[in-house]
């Protein structure tokens, strides 16, 4: 891949990881921009973000679809709509059917909060804590049919301090994100990685 790519970006809270992947578009010489961003929840506070920066914005509430499957397709149309070419999950909390995940595949990242493959799922800090590990981070890695297991693009650790509680974890290591998101999407787009059919 080469030239300015157009990223959709998927979300359900208050991203401030769309805002990191915002700021480095906004370097005309970063290789992408945001033409899209969907979420599944209304309200969501990344649609402010979305809305300021100028970017068209979507609502897919998956609630009113009867199905995995519908709900993925909703959204699938949406982004060929826009031409997406990449999409970014940025805190996006829904599980994708599989036949999303394939027409997907190798074009669709995600971002999670520790040093995988550890620590999947919810309640990631607080796994990291009760566990007792001196370092933890953040993963940059394609999305695969099973939860945060797809092929890892990029990490970034942090100490894991004596009195930690997920909160103050949680803070560093977004912190991290902040930054290894905008680098991790950089490398896919330059072709420096990436997930080939299987
Ligand atoms: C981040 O910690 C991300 O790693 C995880 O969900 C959180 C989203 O935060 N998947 P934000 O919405 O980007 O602020």
């Amino acid at each position: 891949m080469s030239g300015r790519r157009k990223i959709g970006v998927l979300i359900s809270g208050r991203g401030s990881n769309l805002k990191s992947l915002i700021a480095a578009c906004a370097d005309a010489n970063y290789p992408a921009e945001i033409v899209l961003v969907i979420s599944n929840v209304a309200g969501a506070g990344g649609l402010t973000h979305a809305a300021n920066a100028g970017i068209s914005t979507k609502v897919i509430p998956h609630k009113t679809f009867a199905s995995r499957e519908t709900f993925d397709a909703a959204i699938d149309t949406a982004l060929r709509a826009a031409d997406v070419e990449l999409v970014c999950e940025a805190g996006f909390m829904r599980i994708h059917c599989e036949s999303f995940v394939r027409r997907w595949q190798g074009r669709i990242v995600n971002i999670h909060p520790s040093l995988l493959p550890a620590f999947k799922g919810t309640h990631v800090h607080e796994q990291a804590i009760a566990a007792g590990v001196k370092t933890s981070g953040c993963t940059v890695h394609f999305v695969a049919a099973e939860v945060d297991s797809g092929p890892i693009i990029a990490q970034s650790a942090v100490p894991v301090l004596e009195g930690d509680t997920p909160e103050t974890l949680a803070a560093r290591v977004l912190e991290e994100e902040h930054k290894l998101y905008p680098l991790a999407l950089k490398r896919v787009i330059e072709g420096r990685v990436r997930f080939d059919e299987t």
